[in-house]
């Protein structure tokens, strides 16, 4: 089996290019993509959340895998960065925030997620509580980079290891942790 001949999603090059002009340096994988666009579309009328936005390239493939009766809404703090995701994703289902993610986590009191992919500080290493209390029973978490990886900041792998060691102590998930792509770990909620 080969896993690196992935059709690319609609826009994905157009954005790469956007994102390398202004050296955007922390996309997520293709098989990451991969992977995010096969699970959108397990949700007919879901209700998606994205924690960092960067330039919208895993939004590409997750725009890509939702039905037009699902919703998302993607974070991102840094506003040079998310408009160029803005330019390529119009949908009326698709919402952007820019804001940072931990005070929206921590303000949110409207309808649960069905998946949660958490690409940011917020939501992982921290408020990783009130992130998992976002999500809806059966939903999904998931999350990258946790193999080491060129781009980590020194000492980066003390916080993989904690996160790591709270998601495993937790009841009320189900984990899967694949060695796979950059290091996933996939959770659904009980
Ligand atoms: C790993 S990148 C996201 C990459 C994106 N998912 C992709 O695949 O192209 C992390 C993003 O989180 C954003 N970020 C960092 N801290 C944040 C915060 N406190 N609130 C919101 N966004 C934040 C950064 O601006 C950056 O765009």
């Amino acid at each position: 089996m080969i896993d690196t001949n992935i059709e690319l999603p609609k826009s994905y090059s157009e954005i790469k290019t956007d994102s390398e002009r202004i050296s955007f340096s922390m996309p997520s994988d293709l098989q990451t993509g991969s992977l995010l666009r096969t699970l959108v579309a397990t949700k007919k009328e879901g209700r998606f959340l994205e924690l960092g936005t960067g330039t919208g390239l895993s939004l590409a493939w997750m725009v890509e895998g939702m039905s037009e009766n699902s919703n998302l809404i993607s974070i991102d703090n840094a506003a040079e960065y998310q408009n160029i995701a803005k330019k390529y994703f119009q949908e009326s289902n698709v919402s952007f925030v820019c804001e940072d993610a931990e005070k929206w986590i921590l303000n949110y009191k409207e309808e649960k997620f069905d998946l949660i992919f958490a690409d940011a500080w917020p939501g992982k290493y921290v408020v990783l509580n009130e992130t998992l209390n976002l999500l809806n029973s059966g939903g999904i978490y998931l999350i990258d980079d946790m193999l080491p990886q060129p781009n980590w900041p020194q000492n980066h792998d003390k916080n993989v290891e904690i996160l790591i060691q709270n998601l495993e102590e937790r009841k009320d998930i189900q984990l899967t942790k694949i060695c796979w792509s950059t290091g996933l770990i996939l959770i659904t909620k009980k």
